[in-house]
């Protein structure tokens, strides 16, 4: 079966198209916190900001060597913000879960002791549920003001990565 229980999890530095794509995944998905402009119709100064921003932040998912999607990881000084998103070819099968667990390791080295953090919609169950069987607890919850094509106030549910489960 493809992507069976010995598959590979990899995270690498996403390319130029990479860039691209997350952006417009991400866009195409509606998050409140999503692009409402197509990338190519930014202008070029705003497109290489914006690359060169995503460079840093992102790390592509390998599944088997195969583009699968995206980590984000944010420093916001007291600690790190995780977010995630998977292609959406990917999407439905319980991925995530596994590829956030993968990640422990990568967050470890990466944010040193400080904390993780991550945040999603109330209605977003799959995040959710992903975030909790990946290793992350739920702190509590948080609404953050109108942004990108929301009208109203968002709800959001926090989390802060168990770095215990990988000791
Ligand atoms: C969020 C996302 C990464 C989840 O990835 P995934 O691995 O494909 O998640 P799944 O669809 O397999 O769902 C995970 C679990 O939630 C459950 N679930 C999904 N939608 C559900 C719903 N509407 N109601 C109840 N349960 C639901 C699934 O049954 C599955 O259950 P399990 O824990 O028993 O296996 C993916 O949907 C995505 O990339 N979405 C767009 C970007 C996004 O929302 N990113 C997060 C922003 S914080």
């Amino acid at each position: 079966m493809k992507f069976g229980s010995q598959m590979e999890i990899g995270f690498i530095e996403p390319s130029e198209a990479d860039v691209v794509r997350i952006y417009e995944d991400y866009r195409m998905c509606n998050e409140p916190d999503s692009p409402v402009i197509p990338f190519a119709s930014l202008a070029e100064e705003r497109r290489l900001k914006i690359a060169a921003r995503l460079k840093v932040i992102e790390r592509i998912v390998l599944l088997d060597k195969e583009k699968a999607g995206f980590i984000t990881i944010v420093d916001e000084e007291a600690g790190f913000n995780f977010g995630f998103g998977l292609f959406k070819e990917f999407r439905g099968r319980g991925l995530m879960a596994r590829i956030i667990r993968a990640a422990g390791v990568y967050l470890k080295v990466h944010c040193q002791g400080k904390p993780v953090t991550a945040a999603t919609r109330k209605e977003n169950t799959a995040a959710i549920r992903s975030l909790l069987a990946g290793g992350f607890v739920q702190i509590g919850y948080e609404t953050k003001p109108p942004c990108g094509t929301y009208a109203g106030p968002v709800e959001y549910v926090t989390f802060k990565w168990n770095r215990d489960v990988f000791d």
